[in-house]
């Protein structure tokens, strides 16, 4: 046969040459004898004359089932229009539907051709569709012979899976195609290696069983589907991960597993990463695994804004996928402040046991302590106490009690009333009382009670007759009903005012009587023992020995009648004088060298009593001053060394006191000498003393001076205040270095010299060994005198103190401290 470009090219020329012959009839000749030729190639090659296309031609194709098939019919020879061609089905059936009917299958016209469409093609649909023309008999035929067939599909492939660690298990891959594919596995995408059954992997229709699942089986598989019959072929590339059983690391608490109520808590579950882990929360109460709750978390953290304290408990972080699961508990604690819910206010009898119930919530359980302050009837003491169960009940506790109750979280305090019902109690039941006539003795039956009690007065005189008894106790009533506060005042004036005075105080609780004596005061007896015991010119100092016998209130003081013992006998007016007990019985601003009289009498509320023999003295003659007495109040100065000393002005023994002489002293150890400074003040009972040394200890000599001589001495020593901001005085001025610079060079040279008189008995010290050193020293002298220690005595006009060392000094220099001290030698 031709190629069929050929043919199709004869087709051409040959139905040309039938069309001319068929309809036009010969005219020319020539022309006719040019179709005559052509007409006998052409029935030589083709049968006849054709309609709207001549020939038959047979087509088939595969289609996948699902798509669409479209196919023209041409109608191309001329003469011949679309209603010459015709569509049959599988099934010979003319095909008939047009564009938008309910048919899958239909025609659609257009120009010169009729087009086939099968929209959904399916399998039953396969069958050979024709186009077919007719002319007087003649039919020509395009077949087209469809195939539908299934297209290769993966089912249950998906690209994403998992293998489960440890175990055998497999990755789906199902295709399906038109026949059975065939199916190949690879593993790796770069360097993909095939999959063979085998020890390993086991190639199933359903997928690919991989057997004891390791870590390393992870990874990219393709699985590759392909179709014999239809050529198909496909690849499903499958990301393959292995799970592993989940492993929880740790449950996290934050802040803390112990948190305080209304904080927020965080728990996280920690989990190792993994794909889809799927996490269940349960709540385990009271440590009961069987009393839990799972909770709507589902997620691996818990958030508790508000923690409240139902919320403690153990929680367990269950996370599970398909390879297992793993738990992990972790307990919560909430804490709560105490909170005191009952202590309320009680009223008790004295002596019943109770116990004072302290109800208090909180966590963990707080701890209760309840306390009371006791108040003594008879002291005047106040004791907190705490207060045990089964606790006897005591009046003295009768007030607040306090509870506290604390834990971790803090502590809660409330306070109730403890009220005590209880008999009266008085402060003392048994008392005495002095009286005398005119005085109003008030007799006391002040007690304590609750309820208030009802008081009873009683009377039992001494010595006098029952109806006398009976009509004072009337008279007792009466007063009662005028007396305010328990007091009961009694005005005595006649004798049966005295006796014994008995109170009742009752109440439903009991009853207790008071004792008042009310016995007859005097005034004190005589004076039998003063003595003088200390005699100045013009002072005397007493010692008085209280009298014996005493039946009264108590002596409160003496009182002294006194004279010369010249006028004693001339007049009655004397010079008087009382002192209370803590006084120092004196009398001053006597005259000096004179006789003096005198007698004492005792005092008490009553009275003053009689005097006493009358004693007689002689004052001494004048005399130099008392020596000064030290007064030792603290006085602020400017300067923290320096002190303000005082004293009080003594005795001037006849002469007034003109002067003092006030020496003070550095005191040191042994190996320090002393620098003494010296003043004479006039009419000044005080001094600050200026420029001291700070902490250092100075004693001080003070003598007072009148026209008759001094005093002796009066001493006191005191230590100055350390320096706290003292910096400077450490830092030596540069006179003072050259100065110690000096004696050092000249104690060398001495030293030096000594050593040649030791050693050969040469140098100064050998000619004169007695004289050097005091010469060479003055030179430092100024340096260090700022003060003016080391004045000359001489310089003083106060030639009564007989002080040695008058106009001679000497200096001493220290080694160690480098200071250089004048040596008075007196000290
Ligand atoms: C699974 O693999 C592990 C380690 O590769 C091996 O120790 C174990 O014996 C294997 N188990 C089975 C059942 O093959
Ligand atoms: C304390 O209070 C709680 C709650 O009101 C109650 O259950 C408990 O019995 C109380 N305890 C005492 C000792 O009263
Ligand atoms: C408890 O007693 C106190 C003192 O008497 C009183 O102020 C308070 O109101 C009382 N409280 C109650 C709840 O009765
Ligand atoms: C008795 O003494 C009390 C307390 O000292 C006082 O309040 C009262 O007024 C006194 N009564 C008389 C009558 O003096
Ligand atoms: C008198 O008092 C003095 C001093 O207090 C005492 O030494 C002397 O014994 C007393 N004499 C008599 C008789 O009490
Ligand atoms: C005590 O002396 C003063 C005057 O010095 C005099 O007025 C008074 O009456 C005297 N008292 C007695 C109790 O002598
Ligand atoms: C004060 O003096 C004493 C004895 O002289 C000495 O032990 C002490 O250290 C001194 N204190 C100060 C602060 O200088």
């Amino acid at each position: 046969m031709f190629p069929s470009s050929v043919s199709a090219q004869i087709d051409r020329l040959c139905s040309t040459a039938h069309a001319s012959r068929c309809k036009k009839g010969g005219k020319v000749i020539v022309l006719k004898m040019a179709t005559l030729i052509l007409s006998v190639v052409c029935v030589l090659f083709i049968r006849g004359c054709s309609a709207c296309f001549n020939y038959d031609d047979n087509k088939s194709m595969s289609i996948a089932t699902g798509n669409t098939y479209y196919q023209e019919c041409i109608c191309n020879e001329t003469g011949y229009g679309i209603q010459n061609l015709e569509w049959r089905d599988k099934d010979d059936n003319v095909i008939s539907a047009g564009p938008g009917t309910d048919s899958n299958i239909y025609l659609e016209y257009q120009g010169d051709r009729v087009n086939l469409h099968i929209e959904n093609i399916s399998k039953t649909m396969s069958g050979t569709y024709k186009c077919i023309t007719k002319f007087e008999g003649q039919q020509y035929a395009q077949n087209f012979d469809i195939e539908a067939y299934e297209p290769l599909i993966f089912h249950n492939a998906p690209k994403t899976q998992y293998l489960l660690e440890g175990s055998d298990s497999r990755i789906d891959c199902i295709a399906r195609g038109d026949s059975e594919p065939i199916i190949n596995w690879e593993k790796g995408v770069d360097k993909p290696i095939e999959i063979k059954s085998g020890e390993k992997y086991q190639l199933t229709p359903q997928g690919l069983i991989v057997k004891n699942v390791t870590v390393k089986d992870g990874g990219t598989y393709k699985c590759a589907a392909s179709v014999i019959q239809t050529g198909e072929q496909a690849d499903r590339f499958i990301n393959v991960q292995v799970l592993t059983v989940p492993v929880i690391k740790n449950i996290n608490a934050m802040p803390e597993a112990t948190v305080g109520e209304g904080e927020s808590l965080t728990l996280e579950c920690i989990v190792e990463p993994m794909p889809e882990p799927e996490y269940i929360w349960r709540k385990i109460e009271n440590n009961n695994e069987n009393s839990s709750q799972i909770l709507n978390e589902t997620t691996n953290i818990i958030v508790f804004n508000n923690v409240s304290i139902n919320d403690s408990g153990i929680y367990e972080c269950i996370v599970q996928n398909k390879a297992g699961n793993a738990t992990r508990k972790i307990e919560v604690t909430v804490l709560q402040m105490p909170k005191i819910i009952d202590f309320k206010n009680r009223t008790e009898v004295e002596g019943t046991n109770i116990t004072i119930i302290c109800n208090a919530t909180g966590h963990p359980e707080p701890n209760i302590t309840i306390s009371a302050i006791k108040r003594d009837d008879y002291e005047d003491g106040e004791y907190v106490v705490i207060i045990p169960p089964d606790w006897q009940v005591e009046h003295t506790y009768q007030g607040s009690i306090v509870c506290e109750a604390t834990n971790e979280m803090g502590s809660d305090v409330k306070e109730m009333y403890l009220e005590v019902l209880h008999k009266p109690y008085f402060n003392k039941l048994v008392k005495f009382e002095w009286g005398w006539t005119g005085k109003t003795v008030n007799l006391s039956c002040a007690h304590k009670s609750n309820p208030p009690a009802e008081i009873v007065w009683r009377y039992h005189g001494n010595d006098i007759r029952t109806e006398e008894q009976v009509e004072i106790n009337k008279n007792l009533l009466e007063m009662l009903s005028s007396a305010k506060d328990h007091y009961l005042p009694i005005i005595i004036d006649k004798n049966f005012s005295y006796g014994i005075y008995e109170c009742e105080a009752k109440n439903e609780i009991g009853a207790v009587t008071k004792t008042v004596t009310l016995k007859q005061g005097f005034v004190p007896p005589e004076i039998t023992n003063a003595s003088i015991i200390d005699l100045t010119a013009t002072s005397v100092l007493f010692s008085i020995e209280e009298p014996k016998g005493l039946t009264g209130p108590d002596i409160v003081g003496f009182t002294a009648e006194y004279d010369k013992a010249e006028n004693y006998n001339i007049t009655n007016i004397h010079n008087n004088r009382t002192w209370g007990l803590e006084r120092p019985f004196k009398l001053e601003k006597l005259k000096p060298n004179t006789k003096y009289q005198i007698k004492f009498a005792a005092q008490n509320a009553v009275g003053t009593g009689p005097w006493g023999e009358t004693l007689e003295f002689i004052t001494l003659k004048k005399s130099a001053p008392e020596p000064p007495v030290w007064d030792l109040d603290f006085v602020e100065t400017s300067s923290a060394c320096d002190q303000v000393i005082k004293w009080k002005i003594p005795e001037d023994n006849g002469e007034p006191i003109d002067m003092y002489t006030l020496r003070y002293c550095t005191v040191h150890n042994i190996t320090y000498e002393r620098i003494c400074v010296e003043e004479n003040v006039e009419k000044t009972t005080h001094l600050e003393l200026r420029d001291l040394e700070c902490n250092t200890t100075y004693s001080v000599e003070l003598v007072a001076h009148n026209a008759i001589g001094n005093s002796t001495v009066a001493s006191i020593s005191f230590v100055t205040p350390v320096n706290t901001t003292e910096e400077s005085e450490s830092i030596l001025p540069a006179g003072v270095i050259i100065g110690i610079a000096v004696v050092v060079v000249i104690l060398c040279i001495v030293l030096l010299d000594l050593i040649l008189y030791f050693w050969k008995k040469q140098g100064i010290l050998a000619t004169c060994c007695c004289k050097n050193n005091k010469k060479t020293k003055n030179t430092t002298l100024n340096s260090r005198d700022k003060k003016g220690l080391l004045r000359d005595n001489c310089e003083s006009t106060d030639d009564s103190l007989k002080r040695p060392n008058k106009g001679h000094k000497e200096y001493e220099y220290n080694k160690t401290t480098g200071i250089i001290t004048g040596k008075h030698s007196a000290v």
